[in-house]
């Protein structure tokens, strides 16, 4: 069986590769020439370059591929970014389906967004939820939504495609890193000054890969299972990076209606004077933290047969990962924990 997989380069794909060649699969990625492709040196796997934009590469990439596991898209958080989101994330998806559709490819297991699942004060969200387009979303989140608009109009046609909706991803191979990655990087170099109150659903690595494999195994056609570890509260991630790192967690703690404030200001100034200046805490990415969204996973667990894993075990992955890589000083008192942790980890699985 030879897999297509999109996003290789990115956390998931990063993963998802790897646990792929595990399992003994022939595996074909679609990587972008002059992108930081490290996440899959060394690995062996044929590579083929081409952008999701690119119908005539995507027709190219599909050639002899009997399934593929889409995770590619543009992630963002920022204003101004709205064309690159959809040309990636919408018209990208349609390309991909019509090249896999044309090319008689068979499943395609597509990677969607809790932020582009319809959330609740009052009780976890499940498939069911619409996404509110009508809500103050940030273009990312409607192009997730636009994803699996696609997926299910290919289904109607005819098309085996199946969604696996992810939440916040933490764990190993973050090459990149992702927002979360850098915040454990930091929080364990001391440089974590200060975190806002709220939370959100996280999802293991290891987690959203299975959940991946098991949607591409078991998955119903034009459905989509949501695949979450736990909703954590950033008061629980902070003592949970603290037990992992040994660092303590910041003393400042930002009332989330004045960080709303302050991350509109700086999103301005560093968007119209300083665009090169990376951004960390958005307006869009406060105000998700602020909805303390919560997902209901027991379609996945019930008609996949998906087992969620710690995410303090996650955590400690990621950690080691980065010690591993030299971004994180490795003499910590806390890695007897870690080694700990990780040994907890395997036996439970
Ligand atoms: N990370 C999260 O917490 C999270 C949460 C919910 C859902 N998701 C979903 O999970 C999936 C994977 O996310 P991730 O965290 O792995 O993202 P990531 O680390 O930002 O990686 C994104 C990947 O997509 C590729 N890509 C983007 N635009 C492309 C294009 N036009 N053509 C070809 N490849 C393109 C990137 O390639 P380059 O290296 O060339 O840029 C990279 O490999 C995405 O579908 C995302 O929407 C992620």
């Amino acid at each position: 069986m030879k897999l297509l997989l999109t996003g290789a380069s990115g956390h998931l794909g990063a993963n998802l590769v790897r646990r792929l060649l595990a399992d003994g699969q022939e595996v074909r990625c679609l990587l972008r020439p002059g992108s930081n492709n490290a996440a899959v040196d060394g690995l062996p796997i044929e590579r083929f370059y081409g952008d999701l934009r690119d119908p005539g590469a995507l027709r190219k990439a599909v050639a002899g591929i009997e399934r593929i596991y889409h995770c590619a898209a543009k992630i963002s958080t920022l204003d101004g970014e709205e064309q690159e989101v959809f040309d990636c994330n919408v018209i990208g998806t349609r390309n991909l389906l019509i090249a896999a559709r044309e090319g008689g490819v068979g499943r395609v297991v597509v990677t969607g967004s809790f932020s582009a699942v319809g959330h609740y004060t009052d009780r976890p969200s499940d498939e069911r939820d619409p996404f509110n387009m009508f809500d103050h979303v940030m273009p990312y989140e409607k192009s997730k939504a636009g994803v699996e608009h696609e997926c299910l109009k290919a289904a109607v046609e005819g098309q085996d495609v199946v969604v696996a909706t992810s939440c916040a991803i933490l764990g190993a191979n973050d090459f990149k890193p992702s927002r979360m990655g850098a915040v454990i990087r930091d929080f364990a170099n001391g440089k974590l000054r200060a975190y806002i109150p709220g939370g959100f659903e996280f999802v293991a690595a290891r987690d959203i890969v299975e959940g991946h494999v098991l949607a591409m195994e078991r998955g119903k056609t034009g459905q989509k299972y949501i695949i979450s570890s736990g909703y954590v509260s950033m008061d629980d991630l902070m003592d949970t990076m603290s037990r992992v790192t040994g660092k303590p967690k910041p003393r400042l703690r930002l009332p989330a209606p004045v960080m709303a404030v302050i991350s509109e200001i700086t999103h301005f100034v560093l968007t119209n004077f300083f665009p090169t200046v990376p951004q960390r805490l958005t307006p869009g990415a406060v105000r998700i933290l602020r909805q303390n969204r919560k997902a209901d996973t027991s379609k996945a667990q019930k008609e996949l047969g998906f087992r969620p894993t710690s995410i303090e075990a996650a955590i400690a992955e990621a950690y080691e990962h980065f010690v591993e890589r030299g971004l994180i000083d490795g003499k910590q008192a806390s890695r007897p924990r870690v080694t700990e942790l990780k040994s907890r980890q395997r036996a439970a699985s």
